[in-house]
This record gives structure tokens, sequence and C-alpha cells, in this order.
């Protein structure tokens, strides 16, 4: 009797401290997500002529906002776990600042920071585009489809969750407004050459998703894409071709550039894929001239 009382004791006691550990996880985790401050409220007004609209169309294309929001922006399950909300749906039922604040702020709906939304390659962009951007979305057809994507079985995405909140609550991950100070600032909006400032606001607003936040693959994350100084090695013919059709020069099958491309850079329009060319084969140059300098 009394051995079995012990046990009793024992498995209580067990259970309790995993309680309370489970509650530390998620008070810790979640005191992170609520951590930063709204940004002021987006206050440029919403156009509503047909331009802007085809131009925030040319935005979310080129940005890959369907790459992750589905391609009717329906939502889309990630990773078997993250579900991204349907973007023209939310359009309409929240204001340009709430969309703001988590395009560019990574701050979402709720006030939580955001896990995967990559705001850190917004954060540059102007409040014109911004504006654009929101007008396609309110006006874009809210699509019924189901997301896209096997959900995974529940207890996966409950382990998932708390991995991620386990990972926050010890200081070994965070959130994306914690990055967003990491992005450089823009550094030639006045060259004398227009078509390398215009190129590196394209590319710090497209590139850097992937390829490191300064372009030159430093991300806060293991398995950044290259250093795009490897444009430098590039033609202009060539680097076309890899924007157009997503083959580099090496005519190589490239596993995720090549439909991130063929999905996305074959929006851009022939002066964008220029203006990029001048901008990433200038930022080589430099690169190396500052590698080889006395
Ligand atoms: C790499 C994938 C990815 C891309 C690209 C992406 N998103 Fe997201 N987005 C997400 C995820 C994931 C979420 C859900 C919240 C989270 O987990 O971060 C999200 C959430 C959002 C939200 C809602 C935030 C909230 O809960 O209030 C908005 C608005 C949004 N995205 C807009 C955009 C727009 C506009 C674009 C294109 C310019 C875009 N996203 C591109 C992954 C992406
Ligand atoms: C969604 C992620 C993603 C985005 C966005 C992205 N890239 Fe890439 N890129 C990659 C990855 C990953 C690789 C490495 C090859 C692979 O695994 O596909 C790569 C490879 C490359 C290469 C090297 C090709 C070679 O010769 O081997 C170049 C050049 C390049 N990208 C240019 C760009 C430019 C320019 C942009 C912006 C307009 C861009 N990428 C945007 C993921 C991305």
């Amino acid at each position: 009797m009394q051995i079995l009382r012990w046990i009793g004791f024992g498995a209580a006691a067990v259970a309790g401290l995993g309680l309370l550990f489970l509650g530390w996880v998620y008070a810790a985790s979640e005191a992170h997500y609520r951590s930063f401050e709204p940004p002021p409220p987006f206050a440029t007004a919403i156009p509503t002529d047909d331009a802007s609209i085809a131009w925030g169309e040319h935005l979310a294309a080129t940005r890959g906002c369907r790459g992750c929001h589905g391609a009717d922006l329906e939502g889309e399950i990630m990773f078997g776990a993250v579900e991204t909300p349907n973007l023209a749906a939310l359009a309409r039922s929240e204001t340009p600042a709430t969309l703001e604040a988590a395009i560019r702020h990574g701050i979402g709906r709720d006030g939580r920071a955001l896990y995967s939304m990559p705001s850190y390659n917004f954060v540059h962009m102007s409040d014109a585009v911004v504006a654009a951007l929101i007008a396609y979305l309110q006006q874009a057809p809210v699509s019924d489809a189901v997301p896209q994507g096997a959900f995974a079985p529940w207890h996966e995405r409950l382990m998932n969750e708390w991995s991620v909140r386990l990972a926050i609550a010890r200081g070994e991950d965070g959130t994306i407004p914690m990055y967003l100070d990491q992005v450089p600032a823009l550094a030639q909006q006045d060259n004398a050459d227009q078509r390398i400032a215009r190129g590196e606001y394209l590319a710090m607003t497209s590139c850097n998703e992937c390829h490191g936040f300064d372009l030159r693959s430093n991300a806060p994350w293991p398995g950044s894409a290259p250093d795009l100084i490897v444009v430098g090695a590039y033609s202009e013919a060539d680097f076309t071709r890899l924007m157009r059709q997503g083959v580099p020069s090496s005519g190589a099958e490239l596993e995720m550039m090549g439909p991130v491309a063929r999905g996305r850079f074959v929006h851009w329009t022939d002066a964008e894929v220029a203006d990029l060319y001048a901008y990433l084969s200038d930022m080589s140059r430099r690169a190396i001239e500052a590698e080889t300098a006395p």
C-alpha cells in the first residue's frame, strides 16, 4: 500500500513538473510573440485606378506571394504545418494598415509576431508599392479553393508548434520582426546610373528572400542560397536566360532557382531584368575590388 502511495505521489510530481515546464514554454514564447510594437498605422491612400491595380498584380507575381499563399491566393499549407491565409479574402476583411503591418513589419492581425512570412524581403518596399499591392489584393478574385497541400496529422502539427515555441522560449530561435533591422539599408539610390539604383531596389525586395539579407548569402539561418556576386561571371544574355527560363550559365537544372525563376521572374519586364543585371554585376565588381584592394 505504502509503495503504491509513493508511486502515485511520484507520478503526480512528474506530471506537475511537466505541466509547469509546458506553462513556462508557452508563457516565454508568447511573451516573445507579443514583444514587438506595432508600426504606426499605414496612412497612404489605396489607389483604385486600373494602372495601379495592374502594377499591384505585377508586384504580387514578381515578389512570389503566390509561391506561399497559393496559385489563386487561396492559402496553403507549408511544411505540412503552417497555414498561409487567403490573401484576397484577408484584403477584404482587414484594413490596409493591418496588411501593411504584416507585409513590411512581420506583425500579424492579432498583434503577434509572424514566424514564416518573409517581411525582411519587403521591408524596403516603398509606400506607393505597398499601396498598389494592397489595391490589387483588395479586388483580386476570392478563390474558395481548399488550401493546397496535405495537412500533417494533428500530432505532427502540435509537435511542430511546440518545438518552435521551445526554441523561442530558450532564445534559440525568433520571429520575423527580430531580423528586420539586419537587412542593410539601400545604398545605391543616389547612384548616377539609375539602372543600378532601380536594380538595387528590385533585388533587395525579391532576391534577398533566399540569397541573404545583403544578397551575399548572409542570413541568420542555415541553407542560404549562394552569394549573388556569381552574377559577375554571367553575361547579360546568360542572366536574362536565367530570369526567363530558370536555366543558369552552366545549363544545369537548378532544383530551387529553376522553378522560382519560371514562376516569378518570367514576369519581370525586360527593363527590370536589365536593371537587375546592372546592379548585381556592379555589386560583384565592387565586392571583388574591395577584396583585392591593397
Ligand atoms: C516564403 C513564403 C511566403 C511568401 C513569399 C509570402 N508570404 Fe505572406 N505569409 C506566409 C506565412 C507562412 C504566413 C502565416 C503567418 C506566419 O506563419 O508567418 C503569411 C501571412 C501573411 C499575411 C497575414 C498575416 C496575419 O496573420 O495577419 C499577409 C497579409 C501576407 N502574408 C501577405 C503577403 C504578401 C502580400 C506577399 C507577397 C508580397 C506574401 N505574403 C508573400 C508566407 C509567405
Ligand atoms: C525562393 C528562393 C530564391 C529566390 C527568391 C531567388 N533565388 Fe536565386 N537561387 C536560389 C537557390 C536555392 C539557388 C541555388 C541553386 C538551387 O538550389 O536551385 C539559387 C541560385 C541562383 C544563382 C546561381 C545560378 C548558378 O549559376 O548556379 C543566381 C545567379 C541566382 N540564383 C539569381 C537570383 C536572382 C537575381 C534573384 C532575384 C531576382 C534570385 N536568385 C531569387 C533560390 C532563390
